[in-house]
């Protein structure tokens, strides 16, 4: 390795633990803790770790560091939301397989792990649903599609994946006009009712790429803030670009660059 970029990677891992210091200072004292809630109408499907860590969901392993970034990259979102009263954050990127859903899915289980708030996971990709893979749940989980086709309440399709305080709502399958699904004032109420119902909860919704279809700007109306993920090697300048002319920059909270070479990690959160 050549020695500029040995000096480069020293500076930035020196930065990176200074930032880390500083929002573990800012992080506010717990004083409020929210119950872990009791499920009625929620299935509880327990799902085992080796199964989680095998589909790269590490959020569940506190020992592996790439926990330690999530919860960095939760510190945050939070502290940059919450006394707004933004409950509501898309996760979107550029283009497909950046690990969109994946972050979505150890950023739900970190938050879910703060003690001030539930969490709930929405899988709102219906051109590629992916949480309940993560998940191992099978191709035959229902979930928001049966709602939105009339044939399933909603109450019925909340899934506790036995993580305590995280509830997620699987895709339950793809939707072909999702444009317009996305953009229906069904999809709205849903946000709406998903928001206002709980105000301690945070609600992630995993999203499809905003250069890929439209399905994540028409969505974006309804959300209170957007988290994109590019991966590294991988997401293209172009892509960037033609993406930040997009998306409404006053949602947008930060960018989590994935797969990241340089930390040796899987998620690195910065802003622009
Ligand atoms: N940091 C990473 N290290 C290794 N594999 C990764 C990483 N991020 C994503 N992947 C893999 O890349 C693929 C796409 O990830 P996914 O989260 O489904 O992307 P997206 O939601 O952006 O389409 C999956 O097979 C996932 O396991
Ligand atoms: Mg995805």
């Amino acid at each position: 390795m050549s020695r500029i970029k040995k000096a480069l990677e020293k500076a930035k891992a020196e930065r990176m633990a200074l930032e880390k210091q500083k929002v573990l200072r800012e992080e506010p004292a717990k004083v409020e803790k929210v119950e872990a809630p009791k499920y009625f109408q929620t299935k509880v499907v327990e799902i085992p770790t080796e199964k989680l860590l095998h589909n790269k969901v590490v959020a569940v392993d506190e020992d592996d560091p790439v926990t330690d970034q999530f919860k960095l990259l939760r510190t945050r979102i939070l502290s940059r939301t919450r006394a707004e009263g933004k409950n509501t954050i898309q996760i979107s990127g550029f283009d497909t397989d950046e690990g969109k859903s994946l972050v979505a899915m150890n950023l739900a289980i970190c938050m879910a792990k703060d003690t001030r708030q539930t969490t709930l996971l929405v899988d709102v990709d219906f051109r590629k649903p992916t949480v309940h893979k993560l998940l191992g749940l099978g191709e035959n989980v229902r979930g928001l599609k049966s709602y939105f086709e009339g044939e399933t309440e909603l109450g019925e399709l909340f899934i506790n994946p036995g993580i305590e305080k995280l509830t997620v709502l699987p895709a339950g399958g793809r939707i072909l006009n999702a444009p317009e699904v996305m953009g229906s004032p069904k999809m709205e109420a849903l946000v709406k009712e998903l928001k206002g119902r709980y105000p301690d909860r945070y609600i992630i919704f995993d999203t499809p790429g905003l250069n890929t279809c439209p399905d994540p700007l028409v969505f974006s109306e309804y959300i209170d803030a957007i988290v994109l993920v590019a991966r590294s090697d991988y997401t293209s300048q172009e892509s960037i670009k033609t993406v930040m002319n997009l998306i409404p920059r006053e949602k947008l909270l930060g960018t989590v660059l994935n797969d990241s070479q340089w930390l040796d990690s899987l998620a690195y959160y910065y802003r622009y």
